[in-house]
């Protein structure tokens, strides 16, 4: 790792799912982590601080790193995994649950992203992982809005890769397959069945498949792996 004091990771959408474990798992690989969401975190540990940050909200998002700034002066990773999800037909989705979808998803992903980057810049060097997920390689039926956001997320990201490499800050996407978290509860078992059955690797995604990836993605020799999409359970890109 990096200088004087321990590397120091934003992780967004920490209160619980994926978001949580990653904290776990960096926290135990000697980061100290900052994670945002827009309720309380409900849990604690050393070495890990929750503010609370709507990352769609640009004034929200500017003091969130204010406080990044003022308490650590360095941000080493950003981890844009706060999401939200909902499933519908196309025909049948309102035009408030798109919009919902692209601000929190394309929008936050975009402000944390910009404020990290502003901060990383000035020590050139960073790492930025953004999330995706198999909707969009496998174009799944009733998600036509979630993929929307999440497609998006992979160009924002592929663009930023480019501009943000002269600062050495590498940008990246990991699009994690169904892991058991609330965000798929109220998916129907039979669809999920239905999803793992056309995956290469045929189970559920687990936190460690995820934190795998972030890992590989966070590796300082990984300097030059930038604007890259890895998806899991097999799912190759386009
Ligand atoms: N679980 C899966 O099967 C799966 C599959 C593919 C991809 N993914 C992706 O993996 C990531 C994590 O998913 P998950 O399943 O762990 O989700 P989750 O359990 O629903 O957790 C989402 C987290 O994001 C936070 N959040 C949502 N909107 C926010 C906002 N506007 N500002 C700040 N925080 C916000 C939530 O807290 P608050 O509600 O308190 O804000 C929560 O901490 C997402 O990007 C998701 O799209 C998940």
């Amino acid at each position: 790792m990096n200088g004087e004091s321990n590397p120091v990771a934003l992780v967004t959408g920490a209160s619980k799912g994926i978001g949580r474990a990653l904290v776990e798992h960096l926290l135990g690989r000697g980061y100290q982590v900052v994670g945002c969401s827009r309720g309380d975190a409900g849990w604690e540990a050393e070495g890990f601080l929750h503010l609370q940050a709507d990352i769609s909200d640009e004034r929200q998002v500017k003091s969130l790193f204010r406080e990044i700034k003022r308490r650590y002066g360095r941000l080493d990773a950003a981890i844009n995994n706060a999401a939200v999800a909902s499933m519908n037909h196309f025909l049948l989705t309102p035009a408030a649950s798109i919009e919902k979808m692209l601000s929190a998803n394309v929008v936050g992903t975009f402000l944390v992203s910009r404020e990290a980057a502003k901060l990383m810049r000035k020590r050139q060097y960073g790492r930025i992982v953004n999330f995706s997920s198999l909707a969009v390689p496998m174009r799944l039926a009733g998600q036509s809005a979630y993929a929307a956001s999440k497609a998006s997320v992979e160009s924002l990201s592929q663009v930023m890769a480019r501009e943000l490499a002269e600062y050495g800050i590498t940008v990246n996407v990991i699009g994690p397959s169904p892991t058991e978290t609330d965000m798929i509860q109220r998916v129907p078992k039979d669809k999920i069945e239905q999803l793992i059955d056309s995956m290469v690797v045929r189970r559920l995604g687990t936190f460690t498949d995820v934190a795998n990836v972030l890992d590989f993605f966070l590796r300082r020799e990984s300097e030059a792996v930038t604007g890259q999409v890895i998806y899991l359970g097999g799912i190759p890109n386009g």
